[in-house]
């Protein structure tokens, strides 16, 4: 059981989370994740560690309420217990001085970007970071990611902050603008998709972050199972992060959707 020790809202379905989990704390690097479980028939849910205070032995959480287990863990209040926290799972992020580096959130993907963008300005990058949303409440962690970047460009689909437009053409206008040595995309499977496309043109290594459907977060069910390069792996053990241009995202986006229905019918039952 992982106490819940403050939440913030940062948008109508975007909360924060501050959980005490001491030794997930410690032991985490950026690209980390964990997976949470609400009720001890709940269903397992990857979520990357989007930060941690080690003194304090509690690290951070971004959730957006899309389906019924991130509903019941977004209905959790400051005080209340999480069922468990696994992790911290997955390999680390590479990181190196690559030299100028964008770095492309999309919504909740902000979240589990902050760690890489912190680890790649200390590791002395040049750090551009574009924060995508559809508008201006779901730019999130603004002032953190400002923090650690050289330059920040904010997109939103209806031009209510920053520049209208989609995260691709923020990008774009960097890449046309000064030479870029690598990119980081994370965000909703279609984003990183259109992402890898664009930078794939330019020819400018990519990678991303992904989240998949997750079981036992340890190679052996096959839930998180992707195509990369043409072989299989698992995103839980091999991953979270791929070479974007190598990851097969189609096959990815059915995989993802399979379950829709029954996700469906499960919502309709919570909220009656
Ligand atoms: Fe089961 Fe990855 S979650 S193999």
């Amino acid at each position: 059981m992982n106490r819940i020790i403050s939440k913030t809202r940062f948008s109508e379905k975007v909360f924060k989370f501050e959980i005490e989990a001491p030794l997930i704390a410690k032991a985490r690097k950026a690209g980390h994740f964990v997976i949470v479980r609400v009720g001890e028939k709940g269903e397992r849910m990857p979520l990357t560690i989007a930060g941690a205070d080690p003194a304090k032995g509690t690290i951070t959480l971004v959730v957006q309420e899309v389906g019924l287990s991130s509903t019941r863990l977004c209905h959790l209040n400051e005080g209340d217990y999480i069922t468990d926290v696994v992790g911290p799972l997955g390999k680390a992020t590479h990181i190196e001085k690559f030299g100028t580096v964008v770095c492309a959130g999309g919504g909740v993907g902000v979240a589990p970007m902050l760690p890489i963008i912190e680890a790649l300005k200390a590791a002395g990058n040049r750090v551009i970071s574009v924060l995508a949303g559809r508008s201006k409440e779901l730019i999130i962690l603004e002032d953190e990611v400002r923090k650690s970047s050289d330059e920040v460009i904010i997109m939103t689909d209806d031009g209510s902050y920053g520049r209208k437009g989609l995260v691709t053409e923020g990008i774009e206008s960097v890449i046309q603008r000064e030479k870029v040595d690598k990119c980081f995309a994370i965000g909703p499977a279609v984003m990183m998709k259109f992402c890898c496309l664009l930078t794939k043109k330019y020819g400018i290594p990519t990678d991303v972050s992904l989240n998949t459907i997750m079981v036992d977060g340890t190679g052996m069910c096959g839930a998180c199972r992707i195509s990369v390069g043409g072989k299989t792996r698992f995103v839980c053990v091999d991953g979270p992060e791929f070479d974007g241009h190598q990851v097969d995202f189609d096959e990815m986006l059915k995989r993802m959707g399979a379950f829709k229905k029954e996700e469906t019918e499960e919502m309709q039952r919570f909220s009656q």
